[in-house]
């Protein structure tokens, strides 16, 4: 069996945990989590303590901020608010020290407006940089060049201010971000030289951000309209059919590049995708033979309600849209959504939903990708308005990603401490100084979350069925989520109570012995339990 799964990439059988650099752990207190932060805590991942293989960290490059780093203006730096390259290399070394991979966000799909390359394509109508992005002339009417919206609101299409020739420019989210032309073999040239850059320092690959628009239909055709939007002359975002600007059939020739300098490295790369069925996805895996990303995320999980039924739908769904060699990536909150601890339990009466949930996402055929704080029940924390830092929210009242991107909170709310995060003023609220979600009180209880988390952990390293085995969906009560990992003849069952009453365990279960239960009275090695309580989890090895 060892010498079987040896040959398993080591992606497939990790836990990765998503650091927020901004929000981590402040080194020099500035209010801004960084590096040195970082480097202090590196604890914290190891065996004896929370036990993950990797860390992913949000980018890091020098950037206007304008979308919190997702906008770089050098690719091949350190942003002076998270340290140096010195910095960073001493991080690779410590984290290689202890068995714990790095994983950097690529922004590869846009640059900031800031960037020199799109400064010099503005400023120069002539230069080569011009086609590094997407710059047209609008059309007669003075409307933009085509019908295209974007993700955050309004049209895809700029005025670039201070060009000499009034043209318009691509931007698929903000309009500080500019859509880089992945068709121009030069794009293709610098964009890979980057990855080269941090992969040679012993980064162990990257997370691919907004992978799903990186080639565009070469026309720049207007999408079609969805049969039921308003009749109006600009269409929403929802009311059109994105056929030419996402996930595009001509994606593959970018991500074969990406994966060829990768490959050299023994890198990973993480797709972030949208797509919407089988023949898009497998637009990111390529075959067998030449394969693209190593893991794409399903985020169908993340946008399910608290609902077994729900549950089931998308891992049937996933395991239809999945090709057979592909491996998705799952993770139930992030850096863009509303932690699930809230969405979950929005009134913060079934705590037990964040146990069961991590019993769920510690137990799925894929890859967890688990979002700092997660392992200690961390919730949204509201933002009052003076202090919001998402560029969103004043782009689109009522959106917006702060409350999910609050400092970790390490220890509970003191006088001149706050929780932990820094000794300054944090750049962004800590939350409530009542709240007893923090790493410290969890350390100290067996019974917290966290425990629940490392136990888990444990778990999956101790059985080859959690790590790489088929899931099979097994028939149970409507409420009540149950599946069976297996791997060769090891069986693994999960059953999780999502309803609101207790119900039967699936009857196939009943032979299985305990290896793990939300419910503390039932200890590792008993016999099933015939039934299951409300909001319990259970995983039973055959
Ligand atoms: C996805 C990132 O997760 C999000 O934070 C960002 O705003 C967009 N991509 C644009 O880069």
């Amino acid at each position: 069996m060892t010498s079987f799964l040896s040959h398993t990439p080591w992606w497939k059988k990790a836990v990765i945990y998503h650091v927020y650099l901004r929000s981590f752990a402040d080194g020099n207190g500035d209010g801004i989590g960084d590096i040195a932060g970082l480097r202090s805590k590196l604890r914290y991942f190891t065996p004896d303590s929370l036990n993950v293989d990797a860390i992913w960290l949000s980018p890091l490059h020098p950037s206007p901020n304008a979308d919190w780093g997702y906008d770089v203006s050098d690719y091949l730096s350190i942003h002076p608010d998270y340290g140096t390259l010195a910095e960073f290399d001493k991080l690779i070394h410590e984290a290689k020290a202890q068995n714990l991979r790095i994983l950097l966000d690529f922004v590869p799909n846009h640059t900031s407006i800031m960037h020199p390359w799109f400064r010099e394509a503005v400023a120069d109508p002539t230069s080569p940089k011009r086609d590094w992005y997407f710059f047209r002339q609008p059309l007669p009417d003075g409307r933009p060049p085509n019908n295209w919206t974007c993700k955050f609101g309004g049209s895809v299409w700029n005025p670039a201010e201070n060009a000499p020739d009034k043209v318009f420019y691509l931007s698929s989210y903000l309009p500080e971000q500019a859509d880089l032309n992945w068709r121009n073999p030069e794009v293709q040239t610098n964009m890979c030289k980057v990855l080269d850059f941090w992969l040679s320092r012993g980064i162990a690959g990257f997370r691919i951000d907004a992978a799903y628009r990186l080639m565009k239909d070469p026309d720049l055709q207007d999408n079609p309209l969805h049969p039921e939007h308003t009749e109006n002359n600009s269409p929403t975002y929802t009311e059109q059919i994105h056929l030419h600007d996402e996930n595009h059939p001509d994606i593959p020739k970018a991500l074969a590049m990406l994966q060829s300098t990768s490959t050299h490295f023994q890198g990973v790369l993480l797709g972030e995708v949208f797509a919407h069925n089988q023949e898009q996805y497998a637009l990111y895996y390529g075959t067998t033979d030449t394969p693209l990303f190593d893991l794409v995320f399903d985020f169908h999980l993340a946008d399910a309600p608290w609902d077994a039924t729900a549950f089931k739908d998308v891992l049937k769904n996933s395991a239809k849209i999945f090709p057979t060699h592909g491996w998705p990536a799952w993770a139930l909150s992030n850096h863009d959504r509303s932690r699930h601890a809230s969405r979950y339990d929005p009134n913060d009466d079934y705590p037990e939903r964040t146990i069961a949930a991590a019993f769920i996402s510690m137990t799925l055929r894929g890859t967890p990708i688990l979002y700092m704080g997660e392992e200690i029940g961390m919730r949204d924390v509201p933002i009052p308005p003076p202090k919001i830092q998402d560029p969103l929210t004043f782009q689109v009242p009522g959106m917006g990603r702060d409350m999910a991107r609050t400092p970790m909170r390490w220890h509970s709310w003191k006088e001149n401490e706050g929780t932990g995060f820094t000794t300054g003023t944090p750049w962004l609220p800590e939350g409530d100084a009542q709240e007893t979600r923090d790493v410290e009180s969890q350390r100290t209880n067996p019974s917290s979350l966290f425990h629940t988390y490392r136990k888990l952990l444990m778990l999956r390293k101790s059985r080859y069925s959690l790590q790489t085995g088929n899931l099979s969906l097994v028939d149970s009560s409507s409420d009540i989520l149950a599946y069976t990992r297996t791997l060769r003849k090891e069986h693994t069952h999960i059953a999780v109570n999502m309803g609101t009453t207790t119900l039967p365990l699936p009857q196939v279960f009943s032979s299985g012995t305990v290896l793990l239960s939300s419910d503390e009275s039932l200890p590792t090695g008993t016999i099933a339990p015939q039934i299951l309580r409300a909001g319990d989890a259970i995983i039973l090895a055959q």
